[in-house]
């Protein structure tokens, strides 16, 4: 009986005794159910490159896939291979590559919840290889190298078991030297079974997908080696030095040149050092050398503490602008390209993105290093959730959540052990994270315990315990600004035991994951961004993710298309929740990712009575890399610009700017203001964008309707300027363009934040009512003097719910114009998804020019990232491709917007503003499509010009619109004028 397990008993003071509630494990375990199946691997060590010859075992492989884990073991010491074997690449998944089929879960288990027991149902691939160890090879020992098998891998040298590796996404290392011959061909043998003991530990929300996954390197060890160093590489930001020890297993020497270091491993020297940060990643060059062997050192100094409530990394407060990132590539799955992770933070850099937390489970080594030389705050997790325990109800129901059961500690804390020991020398990393969504329990203690004992550099998170007990950091996901403002104050609702209350209130804070992203949104970020920004306590968050994880399948035409769960016959399966991210599969960054980079970008432009100031919201860094650049629009176009000199603003400070007297004259102004890279930068060139801001400095005046003309009749029609009406008051063309009159709708293809599932869903009422389904009733069709009036209604079937409507058209000789009023009926209690009209245009309509906020899709609570401009863009570039169809494209506030094609064009000019989306296909079409590809062009282009829409909050996993970002049923009164050419 361990020492836990005895305590536990002696206490007898817990609501109910996890011993007591043992249920015994006593059916027969299968290897790889044992709880802790690995064994014959090496302790786990610190990711090293050094001069030790290496041989990558990458490659194409032969492979056999069986359906079950007991296909005969008749390859392991070199049989022929029968018909039933192929080949297969390491490092891949073996769903990607031909062999069963990729499933998607969020939490539940894809298999009966019956742990550490597994399906007899359990795809089983076996590899093998052979390899010849290099000639010039002297080594004394020779160690075989395991980056990624998921779920578990039994191997074989030789013919002789080498040992198992369990834990997917962890490094296993093993001692191979005493099976190697040297000079001649060996073989090498791995089973990998897809269910393992370790799939209850690692029911993280992404695809199973299953194999050797990550590379394979035989690893020479020569006599005098170092097999472990850990840099401890501190900064004391008082008096500005670095203070550097690295120890090693072995008598060594610590050389980095640039700082005149030469000393033996073990001593601690101090000297005047720039410190790393995110911002400014200073690493220094050196190596560890010893009798065998010459490790790369790259050392970042920092230090990193909680003080008065705040992390701070070298003394000052640090806020991350974070995402959560997973290991992602839409052809090979978790198998990631050193291009793939070094495109990921160079397009993360430039989207003023400065934190990554490795949800869940940590990256590959290369990851990191890449963060180390580009400049990211890390939070590092391990391996490790049991989120399926959830639905059968995780607290206290044994066997039942690995977290609290004492059976599973060991493998548990060996999972910490092998995150840490890994990555103990990378600066980027700044905190550990123990897993994610793993419940409650006395195992987070022991792996927490274990790794404060080894790295008390860097502080400890972990979310779902709210207790808080064993960690640093105050977390939590998905709250609601609300909470989180209350958070900023302190004045969060407390936790039962009023000890660990009082320690958590001290606590600093992170929102591990806040603005999901799945389909069109989140909204709501700059509201985020501001409460980060007001509270010291908080040290900022990390939005939900980072990439959409479809998987790219072709159609039978061969039109590409990215597959979500149930694309691939999944029975059970959590459909697009999959596709959540704000970079599309194809790398290309979703209309999120341009307002993430807005709301955080680390640069502000304030207008004050005094002038404008330039603030500096890094944590580190003056703003002398920046250029500032300014300019001043009318009415779109450019009528002045020039450069701006701004002495030296240090992190946290801001300056009052100088600017040249900005012409005058007629239009609306509007001044931009920009700072851009002065330099090239390791992640983009000198002139990108960092950070802008635009102020309206003259408005426009708002456009009265065009008069003039006088309605007259022709046959069953009423013509009025360039228009035409039937005498039911519907507009039927413009100078001969025919069009549809433009009808009163209410409703929006829903987005994923608006469906049943979401927290405050509002798709349900929306249907009940009809909104989907609207009738149009015209009252009174009025021609007079100047102008056609028609009164109507609009309803849906079985509600008395509507909206009374009222369209004026008045005319001059070449314009139409129109103003709409409509005034809510009835006891309304859902906001609306959108109040506006839609009318439909011939299909030879292919170009969209307008002067307003763009060029991206906007929405109440997201329009950050828009900015003034007269923008161009083609209907079709106009639609955001989101894996899930949905509404999107909406261009809010418009001015001006003209479309043309097949030698016509109409200019639509906003009395003051209208939003406006532009399609190919109607909003029906739009909402029952379930991929891009059932969108069809209809034979029409399906215009709206909307008073406004409701916003998109992130209510597919979170709060959804603020109050203020809600479209609430009033009263809605906006006009436009019509121009044909
Ligand atoms: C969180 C979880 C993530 C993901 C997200 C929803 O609860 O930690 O892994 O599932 O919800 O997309």
């Amino acid at each position: 009986m361990n020492d836990r397990v005895a305590k536990d008993l002696a206490a007898g003071d817990r609501e109910r005794s996890i011993i007591d509630g043992l249920v015994p494990m006593d059916r027969p375990f299968a290897y790889y159910e044992e709880l802790f199946p690995s064994r014959g691997g090496l302790a786990p060590r610190a990711h090293a490159r050094s001069d030790a010859p290496e041989l990558s075992l990458d490659g194409s492989w032969d492979f056999r896939y069986s359906l079950t884990a007991d296909a005969p073991l008749d390859f392991v010491q070199g049989e022929a291979l029968d018909e039933a074997w192929s080949e297969i690449p390491v490092p891949a998944h073996w769903q990607l590559n031909g062999f069963g089929r990729p499933e998607y879960t969020n939490r539940v288990y894809p298999f009966p919840v019956d742990p550490p027991y597994v399906p007899t149902e359990n795809p089983t691939g076996d590899y093998r290889r052979a390899f010849i160890v290099p000639s010039e090879w002297d080594t004394e020992r020779i160690l075989l190298r395991f980056d990624g098998i998921d779920s578990i891998g039994r191997i074989w040298v030789n013919g002789t078991e080498v040992g198992i590796a369990s834990g997917s996404r962890l490094r296993h290392e093993f001692d191979v030297t005493d099976l190697i011959r040297r000079g001649e061909e060996n073989l090498l043998a791995v089973r990998v079974h897809q269910w393992s003991s370790g799939s209850y530990l690692e029911d993280q929300d992404m695809w199973w997908l299953s194999g050797i996954f990550r590379s394979v390197t035989l690893l020479g060890r020569p006599d005098g080696a170092i097999d472990d160093h850990f840099v401890h590489a501190d900064f004391d930001a008082v008096n500005g030095e670095g203070i550097l020890r690295v120890d090693a297993s072995i008598s060594s020497r610590v050389i980095v040149p640039e700082l005149a270091i030469d000393i033996a491993a073990g001593e601690t020297v101090r000297v005047a050092v720039e410190p790393w940060s995110a911002e400014n990643p200073r690493l220094y060059s050196g190596r560890l050398v010893s009798s065998g062997e010459s490790v790369e050192l790259r050392i970042g100094f920092r230090r990193v503490e909680v003080v008065n409530s705040e992390i701070r990394v070298n003394g000052a407060p640090v806020l991350f602008r974070g995402t959560n990132r997973h290991d992602y590539d839409p052809d090979t799955g978790r198998v990631v390209s050193e291009e793939r992770m070094r495109s990921d933070i160079v397009m993360m850099k430039r989207h003023n993105i400065n934190a990554v937390r490795t949800s869940h489970y940590p990256p590959s080594a290369r990851f990191l290093e890449l963060c180390d030389e580009l400049g990211l705050w890390v939070i590092d997790e391990c391996d490790f959730e049991t989120h399926g325990f959830f639905p059968v109800d995780w607290f206290h129901k044994l066997p039942g959540n690995p977290t609290e059961d004492p059976r599973w500690e060991r493998a548990l804390v060996d999972r910490m052990q092998r995150l840490v020991e890994r990555d103990k020398n990378r600066p980027s990393v700044i905190i550990w994270s123990l897993g994610n969504e793993c419940g409650t329990g006395d195992n987070l203690g022991a792996m927490a315990q274990w790794a404060k004992r080894r790295d008390p550099s860097r502080l400890l998170h972990y979310e779902r315990d709210w207790s808080c007990q064993y960690v640093d950091i105050y977390s939590r996901m998905y709250s609601t600004h609300r909470e989180l403002e209350m958070i900023g104050q302190g004045q969060e609702a407390p936790f039962p035991d009023a000890d660990l209350d009082a320690r958590r209130r001290n606590m600093p804070f992170i929102l591990c994951e806040y603005a999901h992203s799945m389909g069109n949104g989140p909204g709501g970020l700059a509201e985020y961004q501001e409460i980060f920004e007001r509270y010291p306590r908080l040290a900022g968050g990390f939005t939900w993710e980072w990439f959409d994880h479809g998987l790219r399948q072709r159609r039978e035409n061969g039109e590409e298309y990215f597959a979500y769960g149930g694309d691939f016959g999944e029975v059970r399966h959590d459909g697009n929740f999959i596709a959540d991210g704000i970079v599309f599969p194809d790398g290309t960054p979703s209309p999120a990712l341009h307002e993430l980079k807005k709301v955080f970008q680390p640069v502000s432009f304030v207008h004050t009575t005094a002038g404008y100031r330039i603030c500096n919201k890094h944590d580190h860094r003056d703003l002398s890399y920046l250029r500032l650049e300014w300019e001043l629009l009318a009415d779109g176009a450019a009528v002045g610009g020039g450069l701006i000199d701004f002495g030296t603003v240090l992190a946290g400070e801001s300056a009052l700017l100088t600017l040249p007297d900005l012409p005058e004259g007629p239009g609306e102004r509007v001044l931009t203001l920009r700072a851009v890279l002065a330099a090239d930068s390791p992640w983009a060139e000198a002139g990108h964008e960092v950070a802008w801001d635009q102020f309206v400095v003259a408005e426009a005046e708002p456009l009265a309707p065009a008069t003039g003309a006088r309605p007259s009749t022709e046959a069953d029609e009423i013509l009025l300027g360039p228009a035409r009406f039937g005498r039911d008051g519907a507009l039927r063309s413009l100078s001969g363009i025919p069009v549809t009159s433009p009808t009163f709708d209410t409703w929006r293809a829903v987005i994923d934040n608006d469906r049943a599932f979401s927290w405050e869903p509002n798709e349900p009422r929306w249907r009940e009512i009809g909104l989907d389904r609207p009738h149009h009733a015209v009252r009174s069709v009025v021609a007079d003097d100047e102008a056609i009036t028609v009164e109507g209604r609009l309803g849906f079937a079985g509600s008395d719910l509507g909206y009374a409507t009222r369209t004026r058209w008045t005319a001059s000789a070449d314009a139409l114009s129109v103003v709409i009023e409509a005034n809510p009926i009835g006891d309304w209690d859902v906001p609306l998804p959108r109040f506006g009209v839609r009318m439909a245009l011939p299909a030879s309509f292919s170009d969209v020019e307008w002067y307003g906020p763009g060029p991206g899709e906007a929405y109440s609570d997201s329009h950050s990232a828009a900015r003034f401009g007269v923008w161009h863009r083609t209907i079709d570039d106009m639609q955001t491709p989101y894996l899930m169809p949905q509404e999107n494209g909406n261009r809010m506030a418009a001015r001006r917007v003209t479309l043309a094609g097949g030698n016509r064009s109409i200019q639509i000019d906003a009395h003051s503003t209208f939003d406006f989306t532009v399609r190919r296909w109607a909003t029906e079409d739009l909402d029952a499509a379930q991929h891009p590809y059932d969108l069809a062009r209809s034979s029409n282009v399906w215009l709206n010009l909307d008073a406004g829409q409701s916003g998109l909050g992130s209510g597919s996993c979170g709060p959804g619109p603020l109050p203020s970002a809600r479209l609430l049923p009033g009263t809605f009164r906006y006009g436009a004028t019509f121009r044909v050419d």
